[in-house]
């Protein structure tokens, strides 16, 4: 027989409350340890979003890192300062209506941005959104996108890793 089954078969005896009371206390000491033990469970789960993408994010650098490093023996790693520098140029070679990523993004990276259209864009800073930039084939999609359509051309590997060396450290 179980212990709840126990507890169970007991609890209906009402008058038994001597044998009972101890049990309950028992029972419930148990369910605070198991409401601590949930509780332990569900703060590591919040947490681990945020470690997956920052993992993610860090993978994806080090790959855009190899491929720059093969287009250029020089390469000597990313900078966010370059990074924001592309974030907010204008450039007069692609699409006149979105000269720079800050025509959809905004200049702040922790502030939402809009499209054309006007639909939200959910900040690009990871620090405000941590599940950005978890899915690399997403990433590479928006940036064809988004390069073609402000620069006319596709984005250097060294330009997407200072890119997102930038919105990593916002
Ligand atoms: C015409 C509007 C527009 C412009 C201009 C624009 N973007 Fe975006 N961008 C979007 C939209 C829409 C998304 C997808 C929605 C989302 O991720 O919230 C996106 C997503 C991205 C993503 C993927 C983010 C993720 O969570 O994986 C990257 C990277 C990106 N943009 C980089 C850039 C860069 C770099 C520039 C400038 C060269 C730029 N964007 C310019 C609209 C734009």
């Amino acid at each position: 027989m179980s212990a709840s089954g126990y507890v169970q078969h007991y609890s209906a005896k009402v008058s038994d409350i001597y044998f009972i009371r101890p049990i309950k206390m028992f029972k419930s000491r148990f369910k605070f340890a198991q409401t601590k033990v949930a509780v332990g469970a569900l703060l590591l789960l919040s947490c681990l979003p945020f470690a997956a993408t920052a993992a993610s994010l860090e993978a994806q650098l080090s790959q855009y890192a190899a491929t720059a490093k093969a287009a250029n023996p020089g390469f000597a790693g990313f900078s966010a300062a370059r990074g924001e520098a592309l974030h907010t140029r204008n450039f007069a070679s692609g699409k006149p209506d979105t000269p720079a990523c800050t025509s959809c993004h905004g200049k702040d990276p922790r502030s939402a941005g809009q499209t054309l259209t006007g639909k939200r864009i959910e900040a690009v800073a990871l620090s405000v959104s941590p599940s950005r930039y978890a899915d690399p084939a997403k990433v590479e999609k928006w940036f064809k996108r988004n390069c073609n359509e402000v620069i006319g051309r596709e984005c250097t590997a060294q330009e997407k890793g200072d890119w997102l060396t930038f919105v990593g450290s916002r």
